[in-house]
């Protein structure tokens, strides 16, 4: 080879079937322009912040629930992530989104959609509100406050739930302005109307009374893990402590967990901490009465939640409740209930337009929020979603899993073509097709 061969880093190809030989090799990587391979090589800069680092691998909802499998002992993972009894519920949740199809209209500028709508006439930055999830803080020892500032953050309500392991007056100190409380009807009467009057005090906006918990769901997971409440230390948990000390170093850190609102309620009571066992103290059978008798005494917006059916929808308004929050508990309640997302049409045609219809049990991409607004709904609402975010990472994940749900419900809309929640909810029928 000559020299001036050797300058320009050309090489004679190798004929077929020869030899590749060491000293060719070598010639052959020298040749290659160091320039060029830095141009096509863009390293991601490092990321000095562990959780930053970890949620940037976080694409979507799945990945979030992955990494919340993996900081989490099972135990509790398996509180959130489960179902009631064969888990028919759940699976059908979800099975109930992936039925549509859509079908986009094209031609549209999208360059500048509005994701913005309101929800009890209060502005939300997207059609999404957080759902009531009891021990919060057995998730993650920043719990319900972590939450309801994120929730602030990303302009959208948020629900404390009876469970709570955060008191109602410390979760209306994060100063997040749309607040929801949860009620869950004790059977001493005193206990219920003690919590109303104490979220109303609060600056509560909207009530939601739970209609779906005569008794509480049978959890799978949760009896063959033998979950108490606090998660307590046996053999089991000893385990856990060894696989997840990160888990255990920050609940040791913490104050401990307890049903925050509802210390008077349990004085003098034995409590075993079992989950189920809690529910014996919510009233067996709410009837229309109840929920007349709340809209007396609470003075914002009522909402009755659980698989409310188009009929049972009319008997709700009649007793002057202000919407519909349709919902099988996430599939943790009565298996092989109905999945909220059919009931959609059947509760808004039942309605009409004045009363708000929200729905939640299997929301887990913000295209599940846009078929439900295509079908009818004012807002799609979460529980799990947030609550991998907050197992994953924090407060932090919770930013995250709210991003996630937003920046994927804005793409969805751009694709389909649509330019507001209104135009959604107008448009709904022409854009979707059930899957064949
Ligand atoms: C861990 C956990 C705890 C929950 N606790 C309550 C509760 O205290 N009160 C209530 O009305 N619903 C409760 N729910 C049900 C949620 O409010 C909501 O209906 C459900 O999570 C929606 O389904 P999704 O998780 O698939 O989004 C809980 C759900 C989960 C996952």
């Amino acid at each position: 080879m000559s020299m001036n061969t050797r300058r320009r880093g050309l090489r004679r190809r190798k004929p077929p079937g020869a030899p590749i030989t060491a000293s060719g090799l070598r010639c052959n990587l020298r040749s290659v322009n160091l320039r060029e391979i830095r141009a096509l090589i863009r390293m991601k800069p490092f990321e000095p912040d562990s959780v930053r680092r970890r949620l940037s691998r976080c694409h979507d909802l799945n990945d979030l629930r992955r990494a919340a499998l993996r900081r989490t002992p099972r135990p509790v993972f398996d509180y959130v992530d489960g179902g009631a009894d064969d888990e028919v519920s759940m699976a059908g949740n979800r099975a109930a989104f992936e039925r549509y199809r859509y079908v986009p209209r094209l031609g549209v500028d999208v360059s500048a959609p509005d994701l913005s709508t309101r929800i009890f006439d209060r502005p939300a930055a997207f059609p999404l509100a957080l759902a009531p999830t009891g021990y919060t803080r057995m998730m993650h020892p920043a719990g319900e406050r972590a939450v309801a500032r994120a929730a602030a953050r990303a302009g959208v309500p948020y629900t404390l739930s009876t469970m709570g392991t955060t008191t109602i007056e410390d979760v209306a100190a994060t100063g997040h302005e749309d607040l929801w409380f949860q009620l869950y009807p004790w059977t001493e009467e005193h206990v219920s109307h003690d919590l109303v009057d104490r979220a109303a005090a609060a600056g509560y906006r909207v009530l939601a009374v739970t209609l779906d918990t005569a008794v509480s769901g049978r959890r799978s997971r949760d009896v063959r893990n033998g979950l108490i409440i606090p998660p307590a230390l046996t053999l089991r948990t000893m385990a856990g402590i060894a696989i997840k000390p990160a888990y255990w170093a920050r609940m040791l850190r913490s104050p401990a967990i307890d049903f925050a609102n509802l210390t008077a309620a349990f004085e003098g009571k034995a409590r075993d901490g079992a989950v189920a066992n809690v529910s014996q103290y919510f009233v067996p059978g709410i009837t229309w009465e109840f929920i007349a008798e709340m809209r007396r005494r609470w003075p914002g917006r009522l909402v009755v939640k659980g698989p409310v059916s188009g009929a049972d929808a009319k008997r709700a308004v009649e007793a002057g409740v202000d919407g519909i929050h349709l919902s099988n508990h996430g599939g943790r309640q009565l298996d092989r209930s109905v999945a909220p997302l059919d009931l959609v049409p059947e509760v808004r045609g039942a309605v009409g337009e004045d009363v708000q219809v929200l729905i939640d049990s299997g929301i887990r991409h913000g295209a599940d929020i846009a078929t439900a607004v295509a079908l009818g709904a004012d807002a799609g609402v979460v529980g799990r979603a947030y609550l991998y975010g907050l197992m994953a990472a924090g407060e932090p994940g919770v930013d995250h899993a709210l991003d996630l749900l937003r920046v994927q419900f804005q793409r969805t809309m751009q694709l389909l073509g649509v330019n507001s929640v209104a135009e959604l909810r107008t448009l709904g029928p022409e854009l979707l097709r059930p899957a064949p």
